[in-house]
């Protein structure tokens, strides 16, 4: 597969980089504004506007604000994207949405293979369970992440609130409350401090039992090796609008 790498002087571009590398991919271009001469074994420009070579998928982990440009090019190229940024607003996820009329897009703020698999049992044990069970979520992070609770977490409450019939409140923290837990809330609460690299649970409490799904991220390489995965389920695929979640759907068909 020939890649063109979105974002790849960052962290994850250099990642993503190395795991493709390794798995035999070829990266045909990288874009990063940051772009000044640096050599990284792989060509690189700094405006998506003078990417030249041709490739199967662009794979970006840049920033959220370059969308304009990106999309402009991709639709010129033709070129199927994988968009693995974060913080999209919804004028943004709405062009996403109509460039997904001419172009297939994969976008998720989370690449991670097992956090998709988790919300995808989360939906099942919340339907099984029903309102016999409360429902809380916690999540952990390092201490220099800015928001909270984590996108994740609330992508995690959503799933959960739709599997329920869509009744239930977030209730953030507890602090203040003085009466008792409803079946309509599901708690959120956050943990912040040193260098976790992030982890979720989800518990089920019900009368005499606890049912948690925990995932716990250990470094970036899993959202790397994710973002890959999304990129090989997207090759050939008619334009269309894609998640994480069609890419679990696909290995479990
Ligand atoms: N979806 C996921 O699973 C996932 C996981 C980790 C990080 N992220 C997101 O990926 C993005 C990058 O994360 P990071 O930790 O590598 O950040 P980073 O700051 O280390 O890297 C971002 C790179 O993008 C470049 N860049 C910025 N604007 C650009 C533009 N308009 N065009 C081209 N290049 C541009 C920067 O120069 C930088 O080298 C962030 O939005 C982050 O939240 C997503």
């Amino acid at each position: 597969m020939k890649i063109i790498i979105g974002g790849a002087l960052g962290r994850m571009g250099k990642e993503l980089a190395g795991m493709a590398t390794d798995a035999g991919e070829q990266i045909v271009c990288g874009v990063d504004v940051a772009y000044q001469g640096q050599e990284i074994g792989f060509p690189l420009v700094n405006e998506y506007a003078l990417i030249t070579a041709g490739a199967d998928v662009l794979i970006d982990f840049s920033r959220a604000d370059g969308l304009p440009a990106l999309l402009t090019y991709a639709l010129a190229a033709r070129m199927p994207l994988v968009l693995c940024a974060t913080g999209y607003s919804e004028a943004e996820q709405r062009d996403i949405t109509k460039a997904a009329e001419t172009l297939p897009i994969l976008q998720s703020a989370n690449m991670s293979l097992g956090i998709s698999v988790m919300r995808q049992l989360a939906v099942i044990a919340a339907r099984a369970l029903g309102d016999g069970y409360d429902v809380e979520i916690i999540e952990k992070h390092h201490r220099r992440k800015l928001d909270s609770p984590s996108g994740t977490a609330l992508m995690f409450y959503d799933a959960v609130r739709q599997a329920k019939g869509g009744t239930v409140r977030p209730v953030y923290g507890r602090q203040g409350l003085t009466q008792q837990r409803t079946n309509e809330e599901i708690g959120l609460h956050a943990v912040r401090g040193g260098t976790v690299a992030g982890e979720h649970e989800i518990g089920f409490y019900g009368n005499g039992e606890e049912i948690l799904l925990t995932h716990r991220a250990e470094n970036r390489a899993l959202f790397a090796q994710g973002a890959l995965r999304a990129a090989r389920f997207l090759a050939g695929k008619p334009a269309g609008r894609y998640t994480m979640e069609d890419v679990v759907g696909e290995m479990l068909s």
